[in-house]
Protein backbone atom coordinates (compact mmCIF):
# COMPACT_ATOMS: atom_id res chain seq x y z
CA UNK A 1 0.00 0.00 0.00
CA UNK A 2 1.12 3.16 -0.62
CA UNK A 3 0.96 6.54 1.56
CA UNK A 4 -2.06 7.69 0.14
CA UNK A 5 -4.11 4.75 -0.05
CA UNK A 6 -3.20 4.35 4.26
CA UNK A 7 -4.04 7.52 4.11
CA UNK A 8 -7.67 6.82 2.42
CA UNK A 9 -8.44 3.56 4.17
CA UNK A 10 -7.59 4.99 7.59
CA UNK A 11 -9.62 7.84 7.61
CA UNK A 12 -13.18 6.03 6.41
CA UNK A 13 -16.16 8.21 6.26
CA UNK A 14 -14.65 10.92 8.65
CA UNK A 15 -14.27 14.21 7.40
CA UNK A 16 -10.85 15.33 7.88
CA UNK A 17 -9.97 17.97 10.08
CA UNK A 18 -7.00 18.70 8.55
CA UNK A 19 -6.12 18.37 5.10
CA UNK A 20 -2.71 19.18 3.13
CA UNK A 21 -2.19 18.69 -0.67
CA UNK A 22 0.49 19.16 -2.59
CA UNK A 23 2.28 21.14 -0.11
CA UNK A 24 5.92 22.86 -0.43
CA UNK A 25 7.70 25.00 1.45
CA UNK A 26 10.98 26.72 0.74
CA UNK A 27 12.64 29.54 2.49
CA UNK A 28 15.28 31.66 0.84
CA UNK A 29 15.83 32.25 -2.77
CA UNK A 30 18.71 30.99 -5.35
CA UNK A 31 21.23 28.42 -4.90
CA UNK A 32 20.80 29.67 -0.44
CA UNK A 33 17.25 28.36 -0.44
CA UNK A 34 16.23 25.23 1.11
CA UNK A 35 12.91 23.21 0.28
CA UNK A 36 12.11 22.65 4.09
CA UNK A 37 8.73 20.49 2.34
CA UNK A 38 8.54 19.17 -0.37
CA UNK A 39 4.97 17.70 -2.11
CA UNK A 40 3.08 16.64 1.06
CA UNK A 41 -0.06 15.20 1.02
CA UNK A 42 -1.61 13.87 4.46
CA UNK A 43 -5.30 13.89 5.84
CA UNK A 44 -5.82 13.68 9.34
CA UNK A 45 -9.34 12.68 10.06
CA UNK A 46 -11.45 14.44 13.29
CA UNK A 47 -10.64 12.79 16.28
CA UNK A 48 -7.66 11.16 15.47
CA UNK A 49 -3.68 11.02 16.88
CA UNK A 50 -1.34 11.34 14.30
CA UNK A 51 2.37 11.37 15.39
CA UNK A 52 5.24 12.70 13.12
CA UNK A 53 8.90 11.20 14.01
CA UNK A 54 11.85 11.82 11.44
CA UNK A 55 15.56 13.03 11.32
CA UNK A 56 16.51 16.33 12.70
CA UNK A 57 15.80 19.35 9.83
CA UNK A 58 13.15 17.47 7.72
CA UNK A 59 10.74 19.73 8.15
CA UNK A 60 8.41 18.81 11.18
CA UNK A 61 8.22 21.59 12.83
CA UNK A 62 7.67 23.85 9.62
CA UNK A 63 4.60 21.41 8.60
CA UNK A 64 2.81 22.35 12.12
CA UNK A 65 3.12 25.52 11.77
CA UNK A 66 1.72 26.20 8.30
CA UNK A 67 -1.16 24.11 9.62
CA UNK A 68 -1.54 26.31 12.88
CA UNK A 69 -1.29 29.05 10.27
CA UNK A 70 2.08 30.87 11.49
CA UNK A 71 3.86 30.23 8.41
CA UNK A 72 3.28 30.82 4.85
CA UNK A 73 3.58 27.93 2.75
CA UNK A 74 5.13 28.51 -1.15
CA UNK A 75 2.82 25.90 -2.96
CA UNK A 76 -0.19 23.51 -2.45
CA UNK A 77 -3.50 23.65 0.12
CA UNK A 78 -3.59 23.64 3.25
CA UNK A 79 -7.56 23.43 5.36
CA UNK A 80 -8.16 22.73 9.06
CA UNK A 81 -11.69 23.11 10.33
CA UNK A 82 -13.42 23.43 6.43
CA UNK A 83 -11.54 26.55 5.25
CA UNK A 84 -8.16 27.17 4.09
CA UNK A 85 -5.77 28.28 6.66
CA UNK A 86 -4.80 31.97 6.42
CA UNK A 87 -3.10 32.58 9.82
CA UNK A 88 -3.92 31.48 13.35
CA UNK A 89 -6.97 30.76 14.75
CA UNK A 90 -9.15 29.81 18.13
CA UNK A 91 -9.91 26.13 16.59
CA UNK A 92 -6.25 25.43 16.32
CA UNK A 93 -4.29 25.31 19.52
CA UNK A 94 -0.28 25.15 19.64
CA UNK A 95 2.32 23.54 22.14
CA UNK A 96 5.78 24.77 20.82
CA UNK A 97 9.04 22.89 20.85
CA UNK A 98 10.83 25.89 22.95
CA UNK A 99 8.45 27.10 26.32
CA UNK A 100 6.47 30.16 25.20
CA UNK A 101 4.58 31.49 28.44
CA UNK A 102 3.74 35.18 29.09
CA UNK A 103 6.89 36.00 31.83
CA UNK A 104 4.77 38.58 33.76
CA UNK A 105 1.77 36.22 34.23
CA UNK A 106 1.66 33.84 37.36
CA UNK A 107 1.17 30.32 36.20
CA UNK A 108 -2.43 30.55 36.78
CA UNK A 109 -2.95 33.85 34.36
CA UNK A 110 -1.14 31.93 31.79
CA UNK A 111 -3.48 28.84 31.71
CA UNK A 112 -6.39 31.44 32.04
CA UNK A 113 -5.02 33.89 29.99
CA UNK A 114 -7.08 32.63 26.66
CA UNK A 115 -10.73 32.49 28.53
CA UNK A 116 -9.66 36.43 29.61
CA UNK A 117 -9.33 37.29 26.52
CA UNK A 118 -12.60 35.93 25.19
CA UNK A 119 -14.46 37.41 28.35
CA UNK A 120 -12.79 40.66 27.84
CA UNK A 121 -14.47 41.08 25.02
CA UNK A 122 -17.65 40.25 25.83
CA UNK A 123 -18.17 36.03 24.35
CA UNK A 124 -19.00 34.74 27.58
CA UNK A 125 -21.59 34.94 30.57
CA UNK A 126 -19.58 35.24 34.05
CA UNK A 127 -21.23 31.94 34.65
CA UNK A 128 -18.93 30.84 32.01
CA UNK A 129 -16.12 32.34 33.16
CA UNK A 130 -16.64 30.50 36.51
CA UNK A 131 -16.99 27.52 34.88
CA UNK A 132 -13.84 28.22 33.10
CA UNK A 133 -11.82 28.99 36.01
CA UNK A 134 -13.06 25.63 37.69
CA UNK A 135 -11.15 24.18 34.19
CA UNK A 136 -8.04 26.17 34.94
CA UNK A 137 -7.91 24.75 38.46
CA UNK A 138 -8.67 20.74 37.25
CA UNK A 139 -5.60 21.16 34.66
CA UNK A 140 -3.41 22.77 37.22
CA UNK A 141 -3.70 19.77 39.40
CA UNK A 142 -3.65 17.32 36.22
CA UNK A 143 -0.20 18.72 35.70
CA UNK A 144 0.81 18.56 39.42
CA UNK A 145 1.14 22.35 39.26
CA UNK A 146 -1.22 23.34 41.95
CA UNK A 147 1.90 24.26 44.16
CA UNK A 148 3.47 26.22 41.42
CA UNK A 149 -0.21 28.70 40.79
CA UNK A 150 0.95 31.60 42.21
CA UNK A 151 4.74 31.69 40.71
CA UNK A 152 5.89 33.50 37.38
CA UNK A 153 7.64 31.04 35.13
CA UNK A 154 10.99 31.83 35.65
CA UNK A 155 10.78 30.90 38.97
CA UNK A 156 9.90 27.58 37.36
CA UNK A 157 12.15 24.10 36.06
CA UNK A 158 12.11 23.60 31.96
CA UNK A 159 9.53 20.77 32.21
CA UNK A 160 6.77 22.68 35.08
CA UNK A 161 7.10 25.63 32.31
CA UNK A 162 6.10 23.16 29.34
CA UNK A 163 3.58 21.82 31.57
CA UNK A 164 1.87 25.30 32.12
CA UNK A 165 2.19 25.60 27.94
CA UNK A 166 -0.01 22.30 27.54
CA UNK A 167 -2.37 23.29 30.20
CA UNK A 168 -2.64 27.07 28.50
CA UNK A 169 -3.40 25.00 24.93
CA UNK A 170 -5.81 22.62 26.51
CA UNK A 171 -7.68 25.72 28.32
CA UNK A 172 -10.07 26.33 25.55
CA UNK A 173 -11.04 23.18 24.22
CA UNK A 174 -9.22 23.40 20.81
CA UNK A 175 -10.54 21.08 18.30
CA UNK A 176 -7.40 21.02 16.81
CA UNK A 177 -4.16 20.14 18.95
CA UNK A 178 -0.67 20.74 17.01
CA UNK A 179 1.89 19.75 19.35
CA UNK A 180 5.56 20.12 18.63
CA UNK A 181 8.43 17.48 21.08
CA UNK A 182 5.50 19.09 23.71
CA UNK A 183 7.07 16.13 26.73
CA UNK A 184 11.36 16.72 25.06
CA UNK A 185 12.12 18.44 28.50
CA UNK A 186 10.22 16.39 31.13
CA UNK A 187 11.66 13.49 32.56
CA UNK A 188 10.83 9.43 32.01
CA UNK A 189 8.25 9.36 34.80
CA UNK A 190 6.59 12.65 34.42
CA UNK A 191 6.58 12.07 30.27
CA UNK A 192 4.75 8.52 30.98
CA UNK A 193 2.46 10.64 33.21
CA UNK A 194 1.60 13.28 30.28
CA UNK A 195 1.49 9.86 27.59
CA UNK A 196 -1.61 8.81 29.93
CA UNK A 197 -3.10 11.84 30.21
CA UNK A 198 -2.95 13.39 26.69
CA UNK A 199 -4.75 10.15 25.71
CA UNK A 200 -6.92 10.76 28.38
CA UNK A 201 -8.23 14.15 26.99
CA UNK A 202 -8.20 12.97 23.56
CA UNK A 203 -10.78 10.65 24.47
CA UNK A 204 -12.75 12.67 26.46
CA UNK A 205 -13.30 15.55 24.36
CA UNK A 206 -12.68 14.19 21.02
CA UNK A 207 -9.33 15.91 20.35
CA UNK A 208 -7.84 15.80 16.81
CA UNK A 209 -4.03 15.75 17.88
CA UNK A 210 -0.86 16.48 15.49
CA UNK A 211 2.08 15.59 17.56
CA UNK A 212 6.08 15.53 16.59
CA UNK A 213 8.35 13.93 18.47
CA UNK A 214 12.03 12.61 18.63
CA UNK A 215 10.89 9.46 20.34
CA UNK A 216 9.31 6.33 18.11
CA UNK A 217 8.01 4.84 21.53
CA UNK A 218 6.26 8.04 22.33
CA UNK A 219 5.50 7.94 18.73
CA UNK A 220 3.89 4.60 18.76
CA UNK A 221 2.18 5.01 22.02
CA UNK A 222 -0.13 7.63 21.52
CA UNK A 223 -0.70 8.14 17.83
CA UNK A 224 -3.30 5.40 15.58
CA UNK A 225 -0.92 6.53 12.79
CA UNK A 226 2.80 7.37 12.81
CA UNK A 227 4.08 9.19 9.78
CA UNK A 228 7.55 9.53 9.06
CA UNK A 229 9.28 12.11 7.71
CA UNK A 230 12.95 12.04 5.80
CA UNK A 231 15.07 14.94 5.10
CA UNK A 232 16.57 17.32 2.34
CA UNK A 233 13.69 17.67 0.79
CA UNK A 234 11.83 17.42 3.62
CA UNK A 235 9.12 15.24 2.48
CA UNK A 236 7.11 11.73 3.76
CA UNK A 237 8.45 8.41 3.87
CA UNK A 238 6.06 6.38 5.22
CA UNK A 239 2.85 6.07 7.35
CA UNK A 240 2.28 3.53 10.08
CA UNK A 241 -1.09 2.03 11.43
CA UNK A 242 -0.48 1.44 15.05
CA UNK A 243 -1.40 -1.93 15.79
CA UNK A 244 -2.72 -1.75 19.50
CA UNK A 245 -6.07 -1.22 21.14
CA UNK A 246 -7.50 2.56 21.97
CA UNK A 247 -7.10 1.98 25.53
CA UNK A 248 -3.60 1.76 25.76
CA UNK A 249 -1.25 0.92 28.74
CA UNK A 250 2.39 0.94 29.67
CA UNK A 251 2.93 -2.79 29.44
CA UNK A 252 1.82 -2.54 25.51
CA UNK A 253 5.30 -1.09 24.85
CA UNK A 254 6.86 -4.60 25.41
CA UNK A 255 4.28 -6.57 23.22
CA UNK A 256 5.85 -7.77 19.79
CA UNK A 257 3.59 -5.52 17.72
CA UNK A 258 5.08 -2.67 19.52
CA UNK A 259 8.79 -3.68 19.19
CA UNK A 260 8.21 -4.65 15.79
CA UNK A 261 6.85 -1.83 14.73
CA UNK A 262 9.31 0.33 16.54
CA UNK A 263 12.35 -1.41 14.83
CA UNK A 264 10.89 -0.88 11.28
CA UNK A 265 10.18 3.09 11.92
CA UNK A 266 13.81 3.51 13.34
CA UNK A 267 15.12 1.46 10.44
CA UNK A 268 13.12 4.35 8.05
CA UNK A 269 14.34 6.87 10.11
CA UNK A 270 18.07 5.35 10.17
CA UNK A 271 18.08 4.87 6.24
CA UNK A 272 16.46 8.01 5.25
CA UNK A 273 18.69 10.26 8.30
CA UNK A 274 22.17 10.02 6.45
CA UNK A 275 23.18 9.20 10.20
CA UNK A 276 25.65 6.39 8.13
CA UNK A 277 27.89 9.50 7.19
CA UNK A 278 28.04 10.91 10.77
CA UNK A 279 28.47 7.61 12.28
CA UNK A 280 31.55 7.42 9.35
CA UNK A 281 32.67 11.05 10.28
CA UNK A 282 33.11 10.13 13.97
CA UNK A 283 35.17 6.84 13.17
CA UNK A 284 37.62 9.65 11.20
CA UNK A 285 37.97 11.83 14.12
CA UNK A 286 38.67 8.86 16.91
CA UNK A 287 40.93 7.90 14.32
CA UNK A 288 42.52 11.09 14.03
CA UNK A 289 42.84 11.61 17.96
CA UNK A 290 44.76 7.92 18.11
N1 LIG B 1 12.85 30.50 9.32
C1 LIG B 1 13.64 29.69 8.61
N2 LIG B 1 14.48 30.20 7.68
C2 LIG B 1 15.26 29.41 6.93
N3 LIG B 1 15.28 28.07 7.01
C3 LIG B 1 14.47 27.50 7.92
C4 LIG B 1 13.61 28.27 8.77
N4 LIG B 1 12.91 27.43 9.56
C5 LIG B 1 13.32 26.19 9.23
N5 LIG B 1 14.25 26.23 8.25
C6 LIG B 1 14.91 25.07 7.62
O1 LIG B 1 13.90 24.17 7.20
C7 LIG B 1 14.27 22.83 7.45
C8 LIG B 1 13.23 22.16 8.32
O2 LIG B 1 13.28 22.74 9.61
P1 LIG B 1 12.30 22.28 10.78
O3 LIG B 1 12.57 23.17 11.94
O4 LIG B 1 10.92 22.23 10.28
O5 LIG B 1 12.84 20.79 11.04
P2 LIG B 1 12.42 19.76 12.19
O6 LIG B 1 12.09 18.49 11.51
O7 LIG B 1 11.41 20.35 13.08
O8 LIG B 1 13.81 19.58 12.97
P3 LIG B 1 14.05 19.27 14.54
O9 LIG B 1 13.74 17.81 14.70
O10 LIG B 1 15.51 19.54 14.71
O11 LIG B 1 13.19 20.16 15.34
C9 LIG B 1 15.67 22.88 8.07
O12 LIG B 1 16.61 22.68 7.04
C10 LIG B 1 15.76 24.29 8.61
O13 LIG B 1 17.09 24.75 8.58
MG1 LIG C 1 11.39 20.89 15.12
Amino acid sequence: MDASEVVSAELGNRAPKVSVRGLSKIFGEGPGATVALQNIDLDIGEHSFVTLVGASGCGKSTLLRIVAGLEFHTEGEVVANDGPVTGPGADRAMVFQQYSLFPWLTVTENIRFSRKLAANRGDFTSAEVEAASGRADALLSLMGLDAAAKAFPNQLSGGMQQRVAIARALMPRPPILLMDEPFGALDAQTREVMHDLILYVFHLEKTTIVFVTHDVEEAIYLGQRVVVMAPRPGRIDSIHNVPLPAQRSQDMKLSPEFIQLKREIVGRIRETSGMKTDLEMLEKLRQRNV
